[in-house]
């Protein structure tokens, strides 16, 4: 569904550049969720802003269901709207809007009518569990129903693809937990694919396989999972 292929990425910094992804390989099949791991500093924001379309700035190749990535920022745009979804550390929501009103926004372009865009954005709230808080604003939810919001609006419009970038750094471990069941619950509900940063390897083990970066290059070498 999604192969990469010889990523290479430098940042420059003035005269000065950094390495931040030497050339990466991968593929990742549909439905799957994988976990991109690696420490502080090892190219998983950097990998994952390219394979969200975020970053165009790059080396290499990726494909989505064999065609080629655009490298233009109009056609990117379009595609993103429509096939991915994204979810980050800070949950990204809006503050004055309520549950409902955030996970409904990704729809605003959409060609469907208020009452059908409720309805979707409803359904999906009820399927991460917060049928009870439709109408709360970010401020009166927990991090970890914050975070099943945002879960919630990456996925409305049934996107193949999600990138979520450590999204559970700033949760307790029980929510977090949460927070990665209802991912793979609904990831493969929907057969929505998910690549997801971590640097927690307890979240690394529950999700379907890993791929491991270290200096901006993939390791082979095994996690070491009570770590
Ligand atoms: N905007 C930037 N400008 C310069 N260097 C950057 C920038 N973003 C990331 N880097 C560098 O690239 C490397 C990889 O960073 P990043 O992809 O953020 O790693 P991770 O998400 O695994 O912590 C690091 O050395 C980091 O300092
Ligand atoms: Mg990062």
């Amino acid at each position: 569904m999604l192969s990469f292929l010889n990523i290479k990425k430098d940042y420059r910094l003035g005269t000065q550049v950094v390495k931040a992804l030497g050339g990466v390989d991968g593929e990742i099949l549909s439905g799957e969720m994988v976990a991109l791991c690696g420490p502080s500093g090892s190219g998983k924001s950097t990998l994952l802003n390219i394979l969200g379309m975020l970053d165009m700035n790059y080396q290499g190749n990726v494909f989505i269901d064999g065609k080629p990535f655009p490298r233009k920022a109009s056609e990117a745009t379009a595609i993103r709207r429509n096939s991915l979804g994204f979810v980050f550390q800070r949950f990204n929501l809006i503050p004055v809007m309520t549950a409902i009103e955030n996970v409904a926004y990704p729809l605003t372009l959409n060609k469907l009518s208020a009452k059908t865009k409720k309805e979707k954005a409803e359904q999906i709230l009820i399927k991460v569990g917060l049928e009870d808080f439709l109408d709360y604003r970010p401020e009166r939810l927990s991090g970890g129903q914050q975070q099943r919001v945002a879960i919630a609006r990456a996925l409305v419009h049934q996107p193949r693809l999600v990138i979520a970038d450590e999204p559970t750094a700033s949760l307790d471990s029980h929510s977090a937990n949460t927070i990665i069941q209802i991912m793979k619950t609904l990831g493969h509900e929907m057969g929505t694919t998910f690549v997801i940063a971590t640097h927690d390897s307890r979240m690394a083990s529950q999700c379907d396989r890993y791929i491991n970066l270290i200096d901006g290059l993939i390791s082979s070498e095994e996690i070491k999972w009570n770590a």
